[in-house]
């Protein structure tokens, strides 16, 4: 029986789903396009319809489905279980545990409450303020249905009865941060009320919170309550760990390798309405150290676009702190002045496209800043604009870029730069560095390590046999493996005949003998890693790509044109050792031993050298 993912795996076509990503283009048996994962001209990632697999030949990347899916989406393999069962028409088995349930419960009741928002914001007769406030910040019908914007109504318990309906207890919605506990009988009412509902989803589409704005009736009333009001953290919430939008943005984001990061929702919305696609909030705070971990790996560049008061320079200095531990270019967007980006856009298009455009560095951005508030020329304009700068280069982490700024500082107040490292080492306690290792690091890229000719050979030689396994029986007694150079190559090939062996070969009614995605399967049941399994995929591919109308016989001599070839350089190598041994050997003084054990290695050495001749000769 399969299980889920190998079910989902063959339901839905690799070719299919890979196109949702990247423009895929057929070319022979197989599909190309460049590749997502790293930057390229021409294009070397591929896919294969055939096998189902996926390798780039630039960065070494590949895998199955699943793989390409939590690389693109960077999510885990259970999350991708999640996106890709639906479209395989797959239902998943409620998750085990009592946490994961409570999990699943909170996501259910927080998707039921997004219906609910939205429904009564677009129908309801006392949504009627709500949807005229909305139309006069200028929202378009689109944002309005694709963000599934909504009204929580002036109501203390609409929503709790609708999702008591629903089969939710006072318990359930109280954990989902939508209900507010009254007191310890259980008894809980509506924590949203009167207020035009923003959904926040995580990066895979689930709603995961929601942010409130009061309808400004009732910012008059005034209860006391913030303008605005979030999800409190729950199972499924952090606010410092979900960026509002991204779930849209992504693509864009990657596309264009930067982020553009506002602070408020509106913003956000506008942004997008207006076709800026790359931008989420961050809802009113900073950028926390997680959120720069999730912007890193979609992009290289994040722009703050906050505004020009003290909380949004504030939120740019903290922001742009965390960006630099992870090595994201920050860039500082400068606004015209009093104006926050959701009505720059509506008011002044072209500004804000000005501000984007000539958004800067942010070290550039304070160094000016610094320079412009001080003078340069006295002692102590020096003093004070070392003392502002120079902490913000040493919590840069690139060393190269540090090297940089260092200089510039220099530069600037004329103070040699042995005398700037001497102050910043006095000063640099390195607080960043410890929050770093706290967080997961991205995936370094893989190795490309410069092969020799035999290691090719080798390559190909299995290449050749995966793709024409019932080869395995006439090769695989004459080429032992050590003869396969390179690691992997030797490693598949010792499985592919042990798999062959094991289950192939004692099949007496042929069809169906060799399957790869049983090969593949069998693999990673010995323990094999994703890293070995990549390796096979991308050896699959090779043969298709290199070989892709070769016949059995074509294949048969081209195996065992490698395999003589392979074979000499192995005699040749053996042949360079017994010498060596031989002339250690000579050096000694004569005894019996030594006699012998000379004759052995002479001999040996005429062998090897008779089938070096033998085998040129077959050849010629
Ligand atoms: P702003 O006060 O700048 O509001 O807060 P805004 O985005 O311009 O909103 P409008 O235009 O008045 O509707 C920026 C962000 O800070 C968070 C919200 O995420 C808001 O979008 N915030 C603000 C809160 O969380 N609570 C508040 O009381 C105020
Ligand atoms: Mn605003």
């Amino acid at each position: 029986m399969l299980n889920t993912s190998d079910e989902i795996k063959s339901r839905l076509d690799i070719i299919e789903v890979i196109r949702q990503y990247v423009p895929l283009k057929p070319a022979g048996l197989n599909f190309l396009a460049r590749c997502p994962f790293h930057n390229e001209k021409s294009a070397s990632f591929t896919v294969s319809p055939t096998k189902q697999v996926w390798h780039c030949f630039g960065c070494g990347r590949g895998g199955d489905l699943f793989s390409f899916v939590m690389e693109i989406e960077k999510i885990t393999f259970v999350e991708a279980l999640r996106l890709l069962a639906p479209r395989a028409g797959i239902v998943l088995k409620q998750e085990s545990g009592p946490e994961a349930s409570l999990r699943n419960r909170i996501l259910d009741i927080l998707e039921q409450a997004t219906d609910f928002y939205h429904r009564t914001f677009i129908n309801d007769v006392n949504s009627r303020q709500a949807r005229h406030y909305v139309a006069g910040r200028g929202l378009s019908e689109d944002v309005i249905r694709d963000w599934n914007i909504g009204y929580a109504p002036d109501s203390w318990d609409d929503l709790i009865i609708f999702l008591k309906q629903k089969g939710f207890t006072d318990k359930e919605i109280i954990l989902s941060g939508l209900a507010i506990d009254r007191n310890e009988g259980g008894r809980c009412y509506n924590r949203f009320r009167g207020r035009i509902m923003f959904p926040i989803r995580e990066v895979n589409g689930n709603v995961v919170g929601f942010t409130g704005r009061l309808l400004p009736e009732f910012e008059k009333r005034d209860l006391g309550q913030g303008k605005y009001v979030n999800s409190p953290q729950t199972a499924v919430y952090d606010k410092g760990k979900v960026l509002f939008g991204l779930d849209k943005a992504k693509q864009a984001i990657r596309e264009g390798n930067l982020a553009i990061v506002v602070e408020g929702q509106m913003d956000c919305l506008t942004a997008h309405q207006f076709g800026f696609t790359n931008v989420v909030a961050s809802s009113g705070t900073a950028l926390t150290i997680e959120q720069a971990a999730i912007l890193k790996r979609y992009a290289n560049r994040v722009a703050f676009a906050f505004d020009m008061d003290p909380a949004g320079r504030q939120a740019l200095d903290r922001g742009s702190e965390q960006a630099f531990a992870f090595e994201l270019e920050a860039l500082a967007v400068s606004l015209p002045a009093g104006k926050d980006p959701d009505e720059c856009i509506r008011k002044d298009l072209d500004g804000w496209k000005n501000s984007l455009s000539s958004a800067e560095p942010v070290m550039q951005y304070y160094l000016k800043e610094v320079l412009a508030a001080n003078d340069s020329e006295t002692a102590t304009g020096r003093r004070a604009i070392v003392q502002k700068f120079l902490p913000r280069v040493a919590r840069i982490a690139n060393i190269i870029e540090k090297d940089f700024w260092l200089k510039k500082l220099s530069q600037a107040v004329d103070v040699g730069e042995h005398f700037l490292h001497e102050a910043m080492a006095a000063a640099n306690k390195s607080k960043v560095l410890d929050k770093i290792s706290v967080i997961e690091k991205v995936a370094p890229k893989a190795e490309q390590v410069p092969r020799n000719r035999e290691e090719i050979l080798s390559e190909q030689l299995v290449a050749l046999l995966v793709a024409f396994p019932d080869l395995i029986p006439a090769i695989s007694p004459y080429v032992p493996s050590e003869q396969i150079m390179g690691q992997s190559s030797q490693l598949l090939y010792r499985q592919l005949v042990v798999y062959y062996n094991k289950n192939i070969a004692h099949i007496e009614d042929g069809a169906p003998v060799f399957e790869y995605g049983e090969f593949r399967t069998w693999l990673s049941k010995q323990g094999f890693t994703a890293g070995d399994i990549q390796e096979l995929d991308r050896l699959a591919i090779l043969i298709e790509k290199n070989f892709s109308d070769i016949k059995a016989e074509e294949a048969n001599s081209a195996i065992k044109g490698i395999q003589n070839e392979l074979r000499r350089s192995y005699l040749n190598r053996r042949m360079k050792a017994v010498a060596k041994l031989i002339g250690e050997m000579e050096s000694q003084n004569s005894s019996v031993e030594r006699d012998e054990r000379l004759d052995t290695l002479l001999k040996e050495f005429n062998d090897l050298a008779e089938e070096v001749r033998q085998l040129s000769s077959s050849v010629e």
